[in-house]
């Protein structure tokens, strides 16, 4: 696939070590393989390396696997050239996608770090996923997994009939983690989608229980999920003497197709 400059928008050409412009912004190419086109000066750096590792950790473990399998038999039943992983976090799913040009985009430096370090069939990217480095209908596949949805972008990217594929969690999803930490824990709501040009096509569900058996992977678990950051230390802290857990995963994977 093709890379626009985050400067200027002339497309960025890779030789060695750089990718560089025909104005000559140029990116270095990090040692791992990523490069950096994230050019703004924001506050919003994506997850933080606590974030990163733990995820890194408890989805190496291969919990979330029939996640995996279940959107690689999707992928398998197309025959798509290019696929874009919006908000890919460490590349636990990027890596494995059957598609020859795949792409993995995210703010978070540690994550696209240990994305690029483990995978070197996949092109990884810093960038907001809500101002990519890609051109206008230039993309077969959109994937979005547990991450914010930048509809305006995907939209933008997708080639006419290009599929977009969106993992959120269903309503049971890590409802024993809930109930280990909070007095009053609550079911996820059930969402539904009603995208401008997009059309469902298919809702996939991937439920079943997952025995964790050391607390380093229940706080593993907790720490890659939003509840780190809202949770008090008090209600945290409870997870500190529980070893083993079994755990409901529910996953929803919608499948949008792009209108012609
Ligand atoms: C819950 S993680 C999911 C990561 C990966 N899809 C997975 O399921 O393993 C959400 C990811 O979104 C990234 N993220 C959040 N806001 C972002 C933005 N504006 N641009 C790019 N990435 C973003 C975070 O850095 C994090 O890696
Ligand atoms: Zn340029």
């Amino acid at each position: 696939m093709k890379y626009k400059c985050p400067i200027c928008n002339e497309e960025l050409t890779i030789k060695d070590k750089i990718m560089i412009c025909p104005n000559n912004h140029s990116f270095d190419r990090a040692k791992s393989g990523y490069f950096n086109l994230f050019i703004t000066n924001s506050t919003n750096h994506g997850d933080n390396d606590n974030m990163a590792n733990a995820r890194r950790d408890f989805l190496n473990k291969d919990y979330y696997l029939p996640l995996k399998q279940e959107i690689i038999n999707i992928l398998n039943s197309y025959n798509f050239n290019n696929l874009v992983d919006l908000a890919c976090g460490e590349g636990y799913y990027t890596k494995d996608f059957p598609v020859e040009d795949k792409c993995g985009i995210d703010l978070s430096k540690k994550a696209i770090t240990i994305a690029s370090k483990q995978d070197k069939s996949s092109q990884y990217i810093i960038s907001s996923i809500f101002k990519t480095p890609l051109y206008d209908e230039s993309i077969d596949c959109i994937t979005t997994i547990f991450a914010p949805i930048a509809i305006d972008e995907i939209r933008r990217l997708l080639k006419p009939e290009g599929i977009f594929i969106l993992v959120n969690p269903g309503i049971e999803h890590l409802y024993e983690l809930k109930q280990a930490i909070y007095d009053n824990p609550y079911k996820n709501e059930e969402y539904s989608f009603d995208f401008e040009n997009l059309t469902l096509v298919n809702i996939h569900k991937v439920e079943g229980k997952m025995h964790l058996n050391s607390n380093e992977d229940i706080k593993n678990l907790f720490t890659m999920t939003p509840y780190y950051l809202k949770t008090s230390r008090n209600d945290a802290a409870k997870l500190d003497s529980i070893d083993s857990m079994e755990i409901t995963y529910d996953f929803n994977i919608y499948i949008f197709k792009k209108d012609a």
